[in-house]
């Protein structure tokens, strides 16, 4: 039997493009006569029912719109049982027969568990900065991150060489060093520190003291969160080589924005493959997109640690330093 309503929601660190997957999801289904409640403040609004129908207009002009006017946040509520039977007690006064689930491994780990529990379906759309999720290639909002993150650091890099300073910058990514990889790349950093790889910080400070020797003026190294805290790192390298060394921490810039267009494309066609899935009656997967194709991933394995050798770290680790 045809579906007829659904509900959407945000969850977990909000990514730039996640209203452009909202919209997209909305368009796509009101198109198909599907109503689609827009849940508020991810879980939270399920167990609080805090949620309305939306229509074609509820989603006009935030294609472009970092964030999410959906509203997001971390529910621990949503651990416990009371929340989940609340939640599923809404699901059902509301007649809702399918979520989308727009959010990180966290979010995808509660839809889980919900559909365990109730049998309520879940689609999860990957939404997180960080790209860490386990068979997902590319995450929304993650090539926005670099990019903003890549800007920082073209800034830094001005004051670095005219003042002839190291410096130590500090991106986020809790478990993972996709950020860290990408950003040092493209902004020629001279080294990287990432939480998947161990790393010798008496090794980086003989390669400065060595450069430096041979009339090198300037580093920047960049330091995934996960990995350590620049202005610790900072104060070691001065330490170790007495050259004069500063921190930046980039923090939560990094996770607003303008969507890139990459980040908004890659929004608009996982908003509408969730949409299919709930049609075709898939359920508990996550919708990813790995060489231009569709692709699905049960919400089981996108739950999973990312393998490490997932995004190439190797390879980008090993070009960084090849290029230094
Ligand atoms: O969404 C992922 C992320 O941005 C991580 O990179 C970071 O560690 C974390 O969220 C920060 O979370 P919060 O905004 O809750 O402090």
């Amino acid at each position: 039997m045809a579906i007829k309503r659904i509900a959407v929601l945000t969850t977990g660190g909000d990514a730039p493009g996640m209203n452009a997957a909202i919209r997209a999801v909305v368009r796509y289904a009101t198109n198909k006569n599907i109503e689609v409640m827009g849940v508020f403040r991810g879980w939270w609004g399920l167990i609080n029912e805090e949620m309305k129908l939306f229509n074609h207009r509820s989603v006009a002009g935030i294609i472009n719109q970092g964030g999410t006017i959906l509203k997001t946040q971390r529910c621990h509520e949503f651990d416990t049982e009371e929340g989940l039977m609340r939640a599923y007690e809404n699901v059902k006064k509301h007649g809702i027969e399918g979520l989308v689930v727009i959010g990180g491994d966290g979010s995808f780990r509660a839809a889980l568990r919900f559909y365990k529990k109730f049998g309520v379906n879940a689609i999860g759309i990957p939404a997180s900065i960080d790209n860490d999720i386990n068979g997902v290639y590319t995450t929304i909002g993650s090539d926005t991150a670099i990019n903003t993150a890549l800007a920082a650091i073209d800034n830094i890099r001005d004051t670095a060489t005219s003042m002839e300073r190291i410096f130590v910058v500090e991106v986020m990514g809790r478990h993972s060093g996709f950020i860290a990889l990408q950003v040092a790349l493209a902004a020629g950093c001279e080294d990287v520190i990432i939480p998947e790889k161990k790393y010798d910080l008496n090794e980086i400070c003989h390669s400065i003291v060595n450069g430096n020797l041979r009339g090198k003026i300037s580093w920047i190294i960049v330091v995934a969160e996960g990995a350590g805290h620049a202005p610790d790192i900072a104060r070691q390298i001065t330490e170790i080589t007495t050259l004069e060394t500063r921190a930046v921490v980039l923090g939560h810039i990094q996770r607003g924005g303008r969507p890139t267009a990459f980040s908004r494309t890659l929004a608009l066609r996982l908003g509408e493959a969730a949409v299919e899935c709930l049609i075709k009656g898939e359920t508990a997967k996550v919708v990813s997109s790995r060489d231009g194709q569709i692709i699905l991933v049960p919400l089981e394995t996108a739950t999973e640690k990312k393998e490490y050798k997932e995004y190439k770290a190797d390879e980008i680790y090993n070009l960084i330093k090849s290029l230094t």
